[in-house]
């Protein structure tokens, strides 16, 4: 059975002020089923480690460099997040594709850097509402899924998100059923069919049991639902009830 995860994904949201959100977080759910992982911003990564420690909560990082250290100004090194305490790291998240304009070749040769330190790396997947209008989803994703996925990725050390770009921060998800088409398709995909499979795009508390009832949806990549102790502690619920 893949692990079920439910990852929140702060982006470019946090202040020292808000680690509160995480104490009250492990208060609240000191001992979820699922695997639980918070990704702030690199500058919260070292004190939350502080908090978090003993919890079942895990810490991943953002993005990271293909590099492991030099001259890279602004950049952050997989070694680097491993160090500060993440043990996972998202790559190829569509607003870096779209901000950063990163390759799904790009995010290959960064999953390599977060393999090679033991980073469990979180590749991100997602049609446009163009394609999808198009009827291109399944070509974009299974094709984004080829190329950023390095040689070597296995369920221990990678984990994969399907995120429409249409559906991120919008309030719009897909219907149950376009959300089963693309992860059964995935899953069959896979180099290991062991690999979990999360969903990502406005999931909130009111939508998360439904989509976790799916075959084939291990977890979630949560954005402004995580930022807030309560609602990102609903959804954990919600995947510890599926
Ligand atoms: P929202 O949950 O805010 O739609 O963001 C999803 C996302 O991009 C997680 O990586």
């Amino acid at each position: 059975m893949p692990c079920k995860l439910a990852a929140g994904n702060w982006k470019m949201n946090g202040l020292r002020a808000d680690l509160d959100e995480l104490r009250a977080l492990i208060v609240a759910h000191p001992n979820p089923d699922c695997g639980v992982l918070i990704c702030p911003p690199a500058t919260l990564l070292s004190p939350m480690a502080d908090i978090a420690a003993g919890s079942r909560v895990l810490l991943g990082g953002q993005d990271c460099h293909t590099g492991d250290s030099g001259a890279h100004t602004g950049d952050i090194s997989a070694p680097m997040l491993a160090d500060a305490g993440a043990r996972h790291v998202i790559l190829g998240h569509s607003e870096r594709r779209a901000d950063h304009g990163e390759s799904s070749g790009l995010v290959a040769a960064k999953a390599r850097a977060a393999h090679r330190v033991g980073l469990t790396a979180i590749i991100c997947l997602g049609e446009t509402e163009v394609e999808r209008d198009a009827g291109t989803t399944l070509d974009v994703v299974l094709g984004q899924l080829r190329q950023s996925l390095p040689e070597g990725a296995s369920a221990v050390n990678t984990i994969i998100a399907y995120e429409p770009v249409w559906a991120i921060g919008t309030g719009r998800t897909p219907t149950l059923e376009q959300i089963a088409e693309v992860h059964d398709a995935l899953r069959a995909a896979l180099p290991d069919a062991e690999m979990s499979l999360l969903y990502g795009g406005s999931v909130k508390p009111g939508n998360a049991a439904e989509i976790f009832a799916l075959a084939n949806v291990d977890g979630a990549l949560v954005g402004g639902a995580s930022l807030k102790a309560a609602d990102f502690g609903a959804i954990i619920a919600a995947l510890d009830a599926a």
